[in-house]
């Protein structure tokens, strides 16, 4: 079993962007913790981040044959990216969209998730724990598919 867990855009800067709403952890924090509970689980774990909505989609096609499942923080693109939520319907790799804070208590425009659509679930709201939060869930419903 393997995993790919997808950052978007701003997600380079976790650590010292807005620390009221995203938390201390860096994202090279939050990788060696996945990294950790990947061994823990048994699974191989791909861990990538980019600013560009084209870079995700291809990330998201080659994820095809290689990986078993999505993990997708999509930053900003959770609400605009109706490309992001084509590429995961087309590729049909099972997804869990993720976000370090609760987008419903926050902006109306965070309300709204193309990827929520085409996903097997979300968590939000548990700032960087919701990475291994989400690596529990994913593996479990892998196992369960199969
Ligand atoms: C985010 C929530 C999005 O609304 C925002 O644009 C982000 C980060 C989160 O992890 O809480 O960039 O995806």
């Amino acid at each position: 079993t393997s995993i790919l867990i997808l950052n978007g855009p701003n997600l380079n800067l976790l650590g010292t962007r807005q620390p009221e709403v995203y938390g201390s952890t860096t994202l090279s924090d939050i990788e060696a913790q996945c990294n950790a509970v990947a061994a823990e689980l048994g699974i191989g774990l791909s861990f990538a981040q980019s600013n560009a909505e084209g870079a995700l989609v291809d990330r998201i096609h080659d994820a095809r044959g290689t990986h078993d499942g999505l993990i997708l923080n999509a930053g900003a693109y959770t609400h605009t990216s109706i490309a992001l939520m084509d590429a995961i319907s087309s590729t049909e790799i099972p997804t869990i969209e993720l976000h370090l804070s609760n987008i419903h208590a926050r902006e109306d425009f965070r309300h709204t998730s193309y990827i929520a659509r085409v996903a097997v679930g979300v968590i939000c709201g548990f700032g960087a724990h919701g990475y291994t939060l989400a690596l529990h869930a994913m593996a479990r419903h892998l196992k369960a598919a199969t």
